[in-house]
């Protein structure tokens, strides 16, 4: 359910009765809930647009609230403020609903749009390593949210699959099957590419062929593609393997990488030639961009062929931006990519814009995310300062989370400990990312993601175990009981519940899975306070049934509620 909007309705026909119809009624969520719901800001602006005593007017608005079958007390505070208490019942039948509903009571979105997100899109000369994790995760929630939402979500892997790196990386291949040695030298793609690197560097002749080999496999040579073909299928079930155990939706069909508009280059570029967008300049083809001055004061460059006619990571991103609109409908695209990348998606949009590929009615947005720092607050490296693989950090958590669980429970099976580390593991590895603000670096620290305390996965996952544990010793209930709501906890905990949907598109709306997290969180939080100050079992049949009909849609919400950030929950740990 729309709470906020449910309650809103209410102020502004409030306001409107006494003459506010154009004034803002700047409605926020109480900050201490020993004075209400719901705190109502607008009347001081009102009052001096209308000039009247504020304190009068808010006197005069909090009586038109009276009687109302939404809101229980309108009570006015300090200069002029409008402390708002909801009817206690009202939130019970909306629980009620709720809970007949798979959906959790959350509504599909009036206004459904194809999102095409963006998101994981390494590049495939390399293993995936630590910095493709942010990407990955960030970009699998907000799939999940929107089509959750009811929004049409359409995943683009993006992955670098071509350019001159593998022009490089195909000689060396070709090389080392016509010595019988490919597949094994496959199997360690870093070592793979560090090697033909080498041999790139130290030798002319190997470099020259390795260029040849770029042309040739640009202007679509069979041979050269089959030998690429061979790369990219070995990198990509890689990349795979880690999707898999990050359980990700990502899956191969969602790979369309960079070669995929390899034919579509030229056309994109032509076009901006003849639209007089891009223009010669030393026989490169750019289009310069006043918008966007360099730090000389001069437009900025945005080079989309090369001299040699080779084209760009730009150019590319160009053609793409068109298939995701004229190809697979999308309006409302979605780039998960680092922030260090901003300039070069607010010069795409801006060009795209200018040639009329993007139109007004479709929104480009650049998710951008800050860098995963150590706690050196260096970018976060091996002790040797190379870069961590993302296997390899996975599968760390994953250990630390067995022995941890193993130290806190000496009584679980092996197999038990395997499963409930890999759930902790993973989770907290997600969880640590999701719940910070993403534009904003992180620092990766083991000790606090891991924590059963504070604002983790861990802490979320125990909190679900904890609801799961109170049906074990429940036996049989009513679950078709009624809620009866009394204790100030049991209103909290309902007011809260029902905000679920709230969050998620506000969460939605603006990419920030940290909005859901921390929801989930003070939900969390909110359910041991009322666990504690509200007995459950113990208490008289009626309220019995009630207090576990909000401890049911707790767990629900929790569930549910991580699920969208791709985070798994255990009845037991
Ligand atoms: N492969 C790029 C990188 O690793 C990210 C691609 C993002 N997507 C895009 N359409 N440019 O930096």
């Amino acid at each position: 359910m729309k709470l906020h909007q449910l309650v809103a309705t209410e102020v502004e026909k409030a306001f409107a009765s006494n003459g506010l119809q154009d004034c803002p009624i700047i409605l926020q969520v109480a900050k201490n809930h020993d004075f209400g719901d719901y705190q109502i800001n607008g009347v001081m602006p009102a009052a001096k647009k209308s000039q009247q005593n504020p304190r009068e007017l808010a006197q005069k608005i909090a009586l038109s609230l009276a009687n109302n079958s939404i809101i229980a007390s309108a009570e006015v505070a300090g200069p002029g403020f409008i402390n708002l208490r909801l009817h206690s019942e009202m939130l019970a039948q909306h629980l009620q609903a709720a809970l007949q509903d798979e959906h959790l009571g959350v509504n599909r979105t009036a206004e459904p749009k194809t999102a095409i997100i963006d998101y994981s899109s390494p590049n495939l000369a390399k293993e995936m390593h630590v910095g493709h994790l942010r990407s990955s995760i960030i970009g699998d929630s907000l799939n999940r949210i929107l089509s959750f939402l009811g929004h049409q979500v359409i995943a683009q892997n993006h992955v670098g699959d071509w350019g001159t790196q593998f022009g490089m990386l195909v000689a060396y291949l070709y090389e080392q099957n016509q010595n019988g040695r490919a597949d094994l030298e496959l199997t360690d793609l870093e070592r793979f590419y560090r090697d033909a690197k080498k041999r790139f560097d130290e030798d002319e002749k190997f470099a020259d062929t390795a260029r040849e080999y770029v042309v040739k496999l640009q202007g679509g040579d069979p041979s050269v593609l089959q030998l690429w073909q061979q790369f990219v299928t070995t990198s990509l079930q890689h990349a795979q393997s880690v999707y898999q155990l990050l359980g990700l939706k990502l899956s191969p069909a969602d790979v369309t990488g960079e070669s995929f508009y390899n034919d579509q280059l030229q056309p994109t570029v032509d076009e901006l030639m003849a639209k007089g967008i891009a223009v010669d300049s030393d026989g490169a083809k750019v289009v310069f961009l006043d918008e966007f001055k360099n730090p000389d004061g001069e437009p900025a460059a945005f080079v989309i062929q090369k001299k040699d006619g080779g084209f760009l990571y730009a150019s590319t991103d160009l053609a793409c931006l068109r298939y995701r609109i004229n190809t697979l409908h999308g309006n409302r695209l979605m780039y998960v990519v680092d922030a260090r990348q901003s300039l070069h998606f607010n010069e795409l949009f801006t060009i795209a814009r200018q040639a009329g590929w993007l139109p007004d009615n479709v929104v480009a947005e650049h998710i951008a995310f800050g860098t995963m720092m150590g706690k050196d607050g260096k970018p976060f490296k091996t002790r040797s300062g190379d870069t961590i693989k993302l296997m390899d950090l996975l599968n760390e958590a994953i250990v630390r989370a067995k022995s941890l669980v193993a130290s806190k429970n000496p009584d679980l099976s092996d197999e038990e400990i395997s499963h409930i580390g890999h759930v902790v593991g993973i989770g907290a590895v997600k969880y640590a990312d999701l719940s910070k603000n993403r534009t904003s670096d992180y620092i990766f620290d083991w000790d606090s993601m891991l924590s059963f305390e504070g604002n983790t996965a861990p802490y979320l996952q125990y909190a679900y175990t904890r609801v799961q544990s109170v049906f074990r010793k429940a036996g049989a209930w009513d679950q078709g009981a009624d809620i009866s709501i009394t204790a100030p906890l049991e209103h909290q905990l309902a007011l809260e519940l029902l905000k679920f949907e709230d969050v998620l598109n506000n969460t939605a709306d603006t990419s920030y899975p940290h909005y859901l997290a921390n929801y989930l969180y003070q939900l969390a939080t909110l359910f041991s306070r009322f666990y504690e100050a509200c007995p459950i079992l113990k208490a008289d049949e009626q309220v019995r049934a009630s207090r576990l009909q909000l401890t049911r849609l707790t767990g629900l919400t929790l569930k549910h509620g991580l699920d969208l950030l791709g985070i798994d929950t255990l009845d037991m740990m």
